[in-house]
Formats: C-alpha cells, sequence, structure tokens
C-alpha cells in the first residue's frame, strides 16, 4: 500500500489537520507496538486510514448507514458523529482494498473499542487518546501511560474509566460499555466486601448444593462473617468483579502451609473455592478473568501447587487457564465429627 495514496485523499479534501493527526496516531501507534511485536505495517495503515472518513459530513454518514441498513446504536443516532469509525474502516475496505481483518477491526473501533479487542484494536485506541488533535497534553495522559505500563488492557480501562467518571459520555455507545465491562480488572477484596463475599458464598453454595433449610442459612449468615473478618487477607484471598458497585463475579484462594516435601517445596498450596458469577453476569470471560487474577496472585504468594475439584460445567474453563487432570495416587479419604 502506498502511504502517499492514503495522505492525499486527506489533502485534497483539505484536511490537513486531520493528516496530522492521523500521522502523529501512527507514530505513536508504531512506539507502542515495537514492545508487544505486532506488524508494523498493519498498524501504521490502521493509524493512517482511522480517520479517513473525515471526506464525509455525519449528516452523510448517517444516510449512508442508513441507505446500507447498518445497525445504528442510539448513541450514533443522536451523534452521527460517532459513525466515522465505521465509515472509515468502509472506504479503508472499499476504497483502499484493504480487507486484513485486523486492520479493519481497529479502524472500525478506535472510539469506542468493542468487547474482546485485539491487540491492533487497543493500540490504534490509545494511540488516537494519546495523540489528541486538541492543544495542550490530554488531562488523562499521565494516568493512561503509567497504565501502559502495566498493561494495553489495564491502559485501555484506564481511560474508559476516565471517561465515565467525569460524565463525558453523555449516552455512551453500546461498545464502550462492553469494552468497559470486559477489561475491568479484578479486585482483591478487603473487610469492606464481607457483606458481598457472604452472599457470593451463599448463592454459591445454593447452586452448588441446592437450596439449603433456613436453619442453616441463618447459621451461615452469621458464620460467614465472622470467618472472614478472621481470615481474609491472611490465609483466604477473595478475587471480585463489580459492576455499578455490585460484585457479581468471584473466585476464593485458600492458602495453606504445610511441612514442606519435594511435591510441594514451598510448603504453600493453594485450593480454589467458590468460582461463581452470578446467571446475568455469565458468558463475560468473568471467571477466566478472577481465575488469571488467583493465579498471578499464587505465582506471587510461590505456592507450589493451586488445586480444585471441578464441576462438569467449570472444567474447560480451569483447562484454559492451565490446570490439568490430577490422578490421586492414593484413596481419597474423610473422617466426619458427628
Ligand atoms: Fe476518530
Ligand atoms: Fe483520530
Amino acid at each position: 500500500m502506498n502511504y502517499q495514496m492514503i495522505e492525499n485523499v486527506y489533502l485534497t479534501h483539505h484536511k490537513e489537520r486531520t493528516l496530522a493527526h492521523v500521522k502523529e496516531v501512527a507514530e505513536t501507534a508504531v512506539r507502542l507496538v515495537e514492545r508487544y511485536g505486532l506488524d508494523m505495517e498493519k498498524t501504521r495503515l490502521a493509524a493512517l486510514l482511522h480517520d479517513i472518513s473525515v471526506v464525509m459530513t455525519p449528516r452523510e454518514m448517517h444516510a449512508l448507514a442508513v441507505a446500507r441498513g447498518m445497525d445504528i446504536d442510539p448513541a450514533e443516532e443522536k451523534y452521527p458523529f460517532l459513525l466515522h469509525q465505521r465509515m472509515s474502516k468502509m472506504i479503508a475496505e472499499e476504497k483502499f482494498d484493504i480487507h486484513d481483518p485486523e486492520i479493519l477491526s481497529a479502524i472500525e473501533c478506535h472510539t469506542t473499542l468493542k468487547k474482546h479487542a485485539g491487540m491492533y484494536d487497543k493500540v490504534i485506541f490509545l494511540s488516537d487518546k494519546l495523540s489528541w488533535d486538541q492543544q495542550g497534553v490530554p488531562p488523562y495522559y499521565d494516568r493512561v501511560m503509567e497504565k501502559l505500563e502495566e498493561s494495553l488492557d489495564a491502559a485501555c480501562f484506564e481511560f474508559i474509566d476516565y471517561q465515565f467518571e467525569n460524565n463525558l459520555l453523555l449516552m455512551p455507545h453500546q461498545w464502550i460499555k462492553e469494552a468497559y465491562a470486559d477489561l475491568r480488572p479484578p479486585m482483591c477484596a478487603d473487610m469492606a466486601d464481607i457483606a458481598a463475599l457472604t452472599q457470593l458464598r451463599l448463592k454459591y453454595l445454593q447452586e452448588d448444593l441446592g437450596k439449603m433449610d433456613e436453619d442453616t442459612q441463618a447459621r451461615l449468615m452469621i458464620d460467614l462473617p465472622l470467618y472472614f473478618e478472621k481470615h481474609l487477607n491472611r490465609d483466604i484471598f477473595c478475587y471480585l468483579i463489580r459492576e455499578q458497585g455490585e460484585a457479581v463475579a468471584c473466585a476464593f484462594l485458600l492458602v495453606t502451609e504445610k511441612p514442606a516435601n519435594p511435591m510441594f517445596i514451598t510448603g504453600k498450596c493453594g485450593t480454589v473455592m467458590n468460582v461463581y458469577t452470578e446467571p446475568a453476569y455469565r458468558k463475560r470471560g468473568y471467571g477466566k478473568k478472577v481465575m488469571d487474577a488467583l493465579l498471578q496472585d499464587a505465582k506471587n504468594m510461590q505456592l507450589s501447587y493451586v488445586e480444585l475439584k471441578s464441576t462438569e460445567a467449570g472444567y474447560l474453563l480451569y483447562r484454559a487457564v492451565g490446570f490439568e487432570d490430577d490422578v490421586p495416587q492414593y484413596h481419597l479419604m474423610k473422617w466426619y465429627n458427628r
């Protein structure tokens, strides 16, 4: 692809300012991808083309979206300029013969991002925000750059969080809401979360064991908060995902220290418990997220291994985060204090 052809489109439409902006985005993006080993050419193309629809007015964008029978988000209906990301994709595909799905995807969501965003999507999204076309340094610049040291996901979340926090999105596009939920990092629960942990434990137990009688439930509601007060962040660590302040997914990691042996040389082992997502929040990858956070902490705490008992429903998730089948060499036995 001849970059000059792209530049000429901006120039013939007297969009010198946008051209300067997309070139700056390309430079930022190329610097970013060096860290992640992505393709420079693809990144540069996506960056240079991301605002190519500047040649259209918002009214023309809306008319074309209607003519093409595109699903129009309520936010795009109210602010047709938001369609410019999807229009740029259309121009890239139809006028510049770009068919690489990663390039097209990155152009298509450079303003709002979207759920399950790929690496190129995130790089172009962030580069666009970091190379803004207004005077001075963006007010979110430092906090996004700081998060970038951690990960692309953390930086993307930080920018979206900044927008929601400051009410900058009067009518958020569905895609940005989904990206926000998708990128939200799990947090490690503290004492302020004991009521939420108790509820999630009860819900998990009821789903796992069936409805419990009122006496048992009443007893657990007293005992569980006492347990968490005594053990939380000492020998049990709980990972939570919140949506609008509500804890909706969790996983617990129980850490036990035993006399070391060659199989657990650090003497410290983990047991996964209570992996649970509220029914309305399933199929969003929250189970994987809390498990990833839990296993990262397990590494940091130098646990020799982490074990769990999986239901059929959870098996594929645990395989996906690295668990393997364990063949017991011994008889599993238990003594009950009856
Ligand atoms: Fe844009
Ligand atoms: Fe842009």
